[in-house]
């Protein structure tokens, strides 16, 4: 079944009854090994993906599937702890049906991250680099299909998904912390093998920095109804080719859980810049 408009409403009005009256202004998806920013979460309420009506639930490992509300620095936030995928066979449009529902519930600015190979010049895993763009290379696009004019047009703009106030601050508050971040673009790939020497070239050659297999679809419906994205990529392994080491999604997993505390640590500090 078409996960459409009826389908975000009854969604929301689920998790909208359990928020206690918080009023979430901020969305933010917690890519693979990236689920323990929920922990900073105060006042936490959690929802189970399972229980949420018409809410897809995630089947790889080191996703936890829940919703997880409450506040962070003062700010009300509305928290994904886990994501689907296209490769998992859903559809785009079930992909960011929990991004939908986010900004249903009243989300005005979303933070999507995720865990990404490098590609760019001395990127080192380990590294956390903020999308100033991406390129959506799986051909395949969540507004596909009739446009529902309730979310957005039928050919929504896509030159400022990543606005530069948001990276902004983002950068800044990694300064204060010490730290600087990286700066590129993302390129989204469907999976779920690891992508060849060959196709690393390529996506250095289209001007990518960094490449995974999430975020792009989601961005898109962020940009779709008018909602800015910050997009920050923990890159947890240099891309095929580029590194000597077969790609494993153990290498991923351990750089994600060595960088977590410092993600998760700038995501706070990001949150109260919002
Ligand atoms: N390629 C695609 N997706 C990824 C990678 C990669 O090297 N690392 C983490 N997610």
């Amino acid at each position: 079944m078409a996960l459409g408009f009826e389908q975000i409403q009854s969604a929301t009005s689920y998790v909208k009854d359990r928020l206690g009256g918080l009023e979430p202004t901020i969305g933010i998806v917690l890519g693979s090994g990236l689920g323990a920013f929920a922990e900073r979460i105060e006042g936490a309420v959690s929802i189970a993906y399972s229980a949420i009506p018409h809410f897809p639930v995630s089947t790889v490992e080191g996703h936890k599937g829940r919703m997880v509300a409450g506040r962070v620095a003062g700010r009300a936030v509305l928290c994904m702890q886990g994501r689907v995928h296209g490769y998992e066979g859903y559809d785009p449009s079930e992909v960011v049906f929990p991004v939908r529902v986010l900004m249903a519930c009243g989300a005005r600015t979303m933070v999507l991250t995720n865990a990404a190979g490098g590609i760019g010049a001395d990127f080192v895993p380990g590294d956390l680099m903020v999308l100033s763009d991406h390129i959506n290379l799986t051909g395949r696009s969540p507004l596909t299909g009739p446009n529902d004019a309730r979310l957005g047009p039928r050919f929504p703009d896509m030159s400022h998904v990543y606005p530069s106030t948001l990276q902004r601050h983002a950068h800044d508050a990694a300064k204060a912390r010490g730290f600087s971040l990286r700066s590129g673009v993302y390129l989204g790939l469907n999976g779920p093998q690891y992508e060849t020497p060959a196709e690393i070239r390529m996506a250095r050659t289209l001007g990518a920095d960094a490449v995974g297999m999430s975020t792009v679809h989601e961005a898109i419906a962020c940009s779709h109804q008018g909602v800015p994205v910050l997009g920050i990529s923990c890159i947890t392994n240099l891309a095929a080719g580029i590194s000597k080491q077969a790609l494993s999604h153990d290498e991923v997993k351990d750089t994600a859980n060595a960088v977590e505390q410092r993600f998760v640590g700038l995501l706070q500090d990001v949150v109260a810049r919002l």
